[in-house]
């Protein structure tokens, strides 16, 4: 018997909506998703929140680069993460944004409850700042040669040949990343949040929190190392809340990010009033929160934010949970062996039910790496989804729906059978409930193995030729569906929409993990279409192949950033008049360019300003880029591009053709 109900509250870590989705994203989701359905099926009330996570200079730097506000990046972006959820089955009972005013409010408010207790402080610190740009540098935006092995273009904070770490300062010749130049150190006040205080607490915290011994294990060696007050603020300019009582300090986007998680639940209890936000936040509640998240964050889950929870007054997590990476065929995900696979492009290509299965199939609680391996993923998904689960409904739903009706008989031939099925309930239970998500479809997939070896003994094809013999084929396949409809029930939190097809075809209303434990008797069920066909090496192929940056070259002599001649070809460079330029009103960097292309005209929003005064871009000619798909703007649609070179600033060169050509003609 599941335990007394419970009230959950689950996050998945929001994504940074940076770029879309891909399928190491889609790992956390599903695992995620899986224990939320399992939890609802189960009978407890389990809401299930998400925002994406927006903020911070990485999305203002690519925001600019594509002359859009990081609102309508992230929008766009978010967009993608929503359709791509959506298709895969990942169920919110809310997706948020960090950029709104439920956010703001309650980063604010811990902020403030922090600051009253004495554990925010400010200091100067110096920093790399680029003169340039006019803005501090994150260690990531500054490049340079590692001071000890002497590797050229390595990042600000680490050497990845040599794996020295160090600090932007350190590095010789040291080069901002935006803009080029020279970065100058540059002091400033931040304000810094006094995790020091916390380690007594954070380890009574531990204690509770039932973690993963791999976890507890890191935090172990980080109380080791001893804990350092954290730096939360960021200077101006800066995509992010300004801090309440300055004109340009932010909040670093690693405060107001985990924030997002009770935002995104409040923003829900407006719609649902069932919902009291202080009985989930506040301490002394009966409610239980739990974070999943990937193992690269853990930091900032066991350490930062229980210890800003507790000093603002907020209730801790119950538990966080850590997986690992995503690994396809056995390595990190490669674009030039086509393995960084979009979540868009497996959908392109296949059932995202499969891939729910595959992931459930390798997953458990700890933080070691899942590998994707392709040859595995067709064998498995094709053995155990289509030839073991499904083909159990195959073999018995043709006999009943045409010889009896649809009719299932009044009693189990085999009720001993069936209670084989009804007593794994409890394991299986436990394996979801402790991410044992493997063992548990190892279970399931064992009494698949039984069900089909107890139709593959009784023959009902045979049977069914020997007229004397129609109410044992009737009982056998009653018995068989039985035990796939139990496997379905137990499959349902991984595999929703086979399960909902399942459920359909057995003509019942609503399922709960007790059904599975009696058996369906004397219904009248549906006419049986197939739930899954199986996965074609031709659809895998498709995939890595579209996940390839270049195509029909051979691989090995082609790096990251080459494109084949047939990708170049695609590019329809023209030759453009300008008749138009005008600035654009609150854009710094932007001209609208009105530009004759010979047969049409066009409007193009061109980030030359800072370079070129309007009048002297009148009648000049330019190179455009004709057949870009029209992108919306801020201040409109832009509907081509036109090539320039340079960093930037006063240093951005038009390219214009020779004397002699018209606009319209083509570049070749
Ligand atoms: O690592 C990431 O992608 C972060 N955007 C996760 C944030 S989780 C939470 F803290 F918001
Ligand atoms: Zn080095």
């Amino acid at each position: 018997m599941p335990d007394k109900a419970r009230k959950i509250l689950v996050t998945s870590a929001l994504p940074y909506v940076n770029g879309p989705p891909h399928m190491g994203h889609m790992v956390e989701y599903i695992q995620t998703d899986i224990w939320v359905r399992f939890q609802k099926l189960r009978g407890h009330s389990c809401i299930y929140v998400c925002a994406s996570d927006v903020h911070g200079t990485p999305i203002m730097l690519k925001a600019r680069e594509l002359g859009v506000t990081p609102e309508e990046l992230t929008t766009t972006n978010s967009e993608e993460f929503i359709k791509v959820f959506e298709a895969f089955g990942v169920d919110f009972d809310n997706y948020h944004t960090t950029h709104s005013p439920e956010n703001e409010a309650l980063t604010v408010e811990m902020f403030e409850a922090l600051r009253a207790i004495g554990d925010i402080y400010t200091k100067t610190i110096e920093q790399a700042y680029d003169e340039k740009e006019g803005m501090f540098l994150p260690d990531r935006f500054v490049r340079g040669t590692c001071p000890r092995c002497k590797s050229e273009d390595q990042d600000g904070d680490a050497c990845e040949v040599c794996g020295a770490t160090y600090t932007p300062e350190d590095l010789i010749e040291p080069v901002s990343v935006i803009s080029g130049t020279t970065p100058v150190k540059r002091e400033s006040e931040h304000y810094f949040f006094k995790l020091s205080e916390y380690e007594q607490r954070l380890r009574e915290w531990m204690q509770d929190a039932t973690l993963d011994k791999n976890v507890i294990s890191k935090l172990e060696e980080w109380f080791e190392a001893g804990l350092k007050d954290w730096d939360i603020s960021r200077d101006a300019p800066y995509f992010g809340f300004r801090i309440p009582g300055t004109e340009d300090k932010y909040f670093y986007v690693w405060l107001d990010a985990p924030v997002g998680y009770p935002a995104s639940f409040k923003h829900l209890c407006e719609r649902r009033p069932d919902l009291d936000f202080d009985e989930y936040w506040r301490p002394g509640h009966d409610t239980e929160v739990f974070h999943f998240i990937g193992k690269d964050i853990m930091y900032f889950h066991t350490l930062f934010w229980p210890a800003v929870l507790q000093g603002a007054g907020f209730r801790t997590p119950t538990s966080v949970y850590a997986h690992g990476f995503l690994t396809v065929n056995g390595q990190k995900m490669s674009k030039r062996r086509g393995t960084f696979i979009m979540a868009r492009t497996y959908l392109d290509n296949l059932n995202p039910s499969y891939l729910r299965y595959y992931y459930a199939a390798k997953l458990g609680p700890t933080i070691e790496d899942i590998d994707l391996n392709l040859e595995d993923f067709i064998a498995r998904v094709n053995s155990d989804l289509v030839g073991k689960f499904v083909n159990i409904a195959s073999r018995c739903a043709g006999f009943i729906g045409k010889r009896f009706d649809g009719k299932l008989t009044d009693a189990l031939p085999e009720p001993e059978l069936f209670a084989e099925f009804a007593n794994a309930s409890e394991t299986i239970a436990g394996h979801f409930t402790n991410r044992e998500y493997s063992k548990a479809m190892r279970i399931i997939m064992s009494l698949a193995d039984a069900a089909n070896r107890y139709i593959d003994a009784k023959k009902p094809w045979v049977m069914i030729k020997d007229e004397a013999r129609l109410d044992e084929v009737q009982a056998v396949c009653t018995q068989g569906l039985n035990m796939f409809r139990s496997l379905a029930i137990y499959l349902a939190p991984v595999i929703p929409v086979v399960a909902d097809g399942a459920q359909a075809f057995l003509g019942e209303e609503s399922w709960n993990w007790e059904s599975a434990s009696s058996p369906l008797l004397g219904a009248t069920i549906n006419k049986f279409t197939p739930l899954l066909t199986r996965v074609e090496q031709q659809q895998v192929d498709n995939m890595v192949d579209q996940s390839k940056e270049t195509t029909g070259e051979p691989q090995t002599v082609i790096d990251d950033n080459t494109i084949s001649i047939d990708d170049f070809m695609k590019v329809d460079l023209r030759i453009a008049r300008i008749d138009e330029a005008n600035s654009v009103e609150g854009a710094d960097k932007l001209l609208a360019l009105t530009l004759d292309l010979g047969d049409s005209t066009r409007k193009v929003f061109a980030g030359i300003k800072s370079a070129y005064d309007v009048e002297s871009l009148i009648g000049r000619q330019v190179i455009v880029v004709a057949n870009l798909a029209p992108r919306k703007m801020r201040f409109g649609v832009s509907e081509g591009m036109v090539l320039a070179a340079g960093p930037g600033g006063e240093d951005i060169f038009l390219l214009s053709p020779d004397d002699g050509a018209e606009p319209g003609m083509r570049v070749k």
